[in-house]
């Protein structure tokens, strides 16, 4: 009994030391294993597929639209009643206001050229505060973020019928500009 008291008080250092000699072993081994910055780098999205995610019609509404229009683009309380300086607040863009009336040739021009685009010396008192994007975005991305809003409508109606039908036809004769 003595004997073995004193042989596992012996032992138990040397126990220690196997069980600290194996967690370190195993601890090199993960981080043998484990792929250097270099590998992760290869392992994720190439650059052109992130791009193309991040300039989706989304992400440029939310990156540069959605801070006037609002995040689902309910647009600014009171949208329709014009403020001091002549100009209305954002009006909504999620097919609540009056967006989709206009064809998609109109809002193209309205997203590239700025609401300016509409002012006209025969409606003095019309002014506007929507920005031009015709320098920051590409056609195609105008096309974009205007596909998207047209997404927000879901299945609203207007006039007896589904609103996007409504603008669909109106497209018709008011379609996107062509491409450069
Ligand atoms: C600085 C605020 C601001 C930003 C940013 C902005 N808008 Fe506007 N937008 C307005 C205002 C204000 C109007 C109302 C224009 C008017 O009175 O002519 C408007 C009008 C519009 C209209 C016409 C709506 C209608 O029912 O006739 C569209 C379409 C539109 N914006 C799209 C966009 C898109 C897409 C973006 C992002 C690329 C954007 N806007 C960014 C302020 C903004």
């Amino acid at each position: 009994m003595v004997f073995y008291l004193i042989s596992s008080l012996v032992a138990l250092p040397y126990r220690r030391a196997t069980i600290l000699l194996t967690l370190a072993l195993a601890f090199a081994a993960v981080l043998a294993c484990s792929p250097s910055g270099k590998d992760d780098a290869i392992a994720s999205p190439t650059p052109a597929a992130t791009v193309v995610v991040v300039r989706s019609g989304e992400a440029l509404f939310s990156g540069i639209c959605a801070s006037c229009h609002g995040l689902s683009g309910e647009g600014q309380p009171n949208w329709h009643i014009r403020k001091e300086d002549g100009t209305l607040p954002p009006p909504p863009l999620n097919g609540d206001g009056h967006t989709w009336h206009h064809g998609d040739g109109f809002l193209y021009k309205v997203v590239r050229d700025g609401g300016k685009w509409m002012e006209s010396p025969d409606i003095p008192h019309f002014k506007s505060g929507m920005p031009a994007f015709g320098e920051q975005l590409s056609h195609d991305e105008i096309v974009g973020v205007i596909t998207y809003v047209k997404s927000l409508w879901g299945d609203k109606t207007g006039r007896g019928m589904s609103i996007r039908e409504w603008q669909a036809e109106v497209s018709l004769k008011d379609p996107f500009p062509a491409g450069p």
